[in-house]
């Protein structure tokens, strides 16, 4: 079942209440966090009510979903910049308690495995997750084996032109990246996925009608048995009527 909102606000000011109510439940929750625009209006209203409600971040730690390969920290393109911009400089949380995949070391292979090591280790409790038009989570293109861990991936002609909007030109665009894996996003034990805009209808549907196979990767968390589907009203404007529930 799909959750409607009529905009990406209100879908933002609903998920922000369902972490801040998390946090509260367990104060050293682990989340798993993701980047892209989508998650700009939840890191924004995440931000404001931590703000206004004086939440307490001291022992929440976070693992972030992926990183480009050759863009350094401080690109205005990498994750972690983004991550930085949008919530860690904003809010209360230092350094020690977050984990981003470092795509600057030389040993790649021996970082994803121990960024794997580590989720297993610590355990996501709730992950924030949003879609490439072609049905990728993370960087975890079409193709990507469900029971993969955190890998080096290939980026997708497809993916790298979506992208390719946020750089100047297309051959500043990275051609790899870091991902975790299917099956550490599964092992999440609470997800949210987060489709929101008019050029998502057509994914929105495609996920709707898909059975459960890498062709499609999002597919997958049909059979994850707590993730919310959050969509607003523009991603949802191909579904049947049947197909989901408005909530605000
Ligand atoms: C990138 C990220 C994904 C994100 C996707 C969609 O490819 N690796 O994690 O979900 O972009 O981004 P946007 O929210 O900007 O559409």
């Amino acid at each position: 079942m799909f959750y409607v909102f009529s905009t990406p606000q209100s879908l933002a000011q609903h998920l922000s209440n369902i972490l801040i109510q998390r946090i509260q439940q367990k104060p050293n929750i682990v989340l798993g966090l993701a980047t892209g625009s989508t998650m700009e209006p939840v890191y924004g209203n995440f931000v404001q009510r931590i703000k206004q409600d004086n939440v307490d971040l001291s022992q929440v730690r976070s693992f972030n979903l992926d990183e480009y390969i050759g863009l350094p920290p401080e690109h205005a393109q990498s994750y972690h910049f983004f991550m930085n911009e949008n919530l860690f400089s904003l809010v209360n949380l230092k350094p020690e308690q977050l984990h981003l995949p470092n795509a600057n070391k030389q040993d790649i292979e021996s970082e994803c495995k121990k960024y794997s090591e580590q989720i297993n280790k610590e355990g996501i409790d709730f992950q924030l997750l949003g879609i490439g038009t072609n049905g990728h989570i993370g960087f975890n293109e079409p193709g990507t084996p469900f029971n993969s861990l955190t890998h080096m991936i290939e980026l997708s002609e497809k993916t790298r032109i979506d992208n390719g909007r946020f750089f100047n030109d297309m051959s500043e665009v990275p051609t790899h990246a870091i991902t975790m894996g299917m099956a550490d996003i599964m092992s999440a034990k609470e997800i949210a996925l987060v489709i929101t805009g008019a050029h998502k209808a057509q994914t929105v549907l495609n996920l709707y009608n898909s059975p459960v196979t890498e062709k499609m990767p999002a597919s997958m968390l049909k059979e994850h048995k707590n993730t919310h589907f959050f969509i607003d009203e523009a991603a949802a404007s191909l579904l049947p009527k049947e197909a989901y529930q408005f909530v605000a």
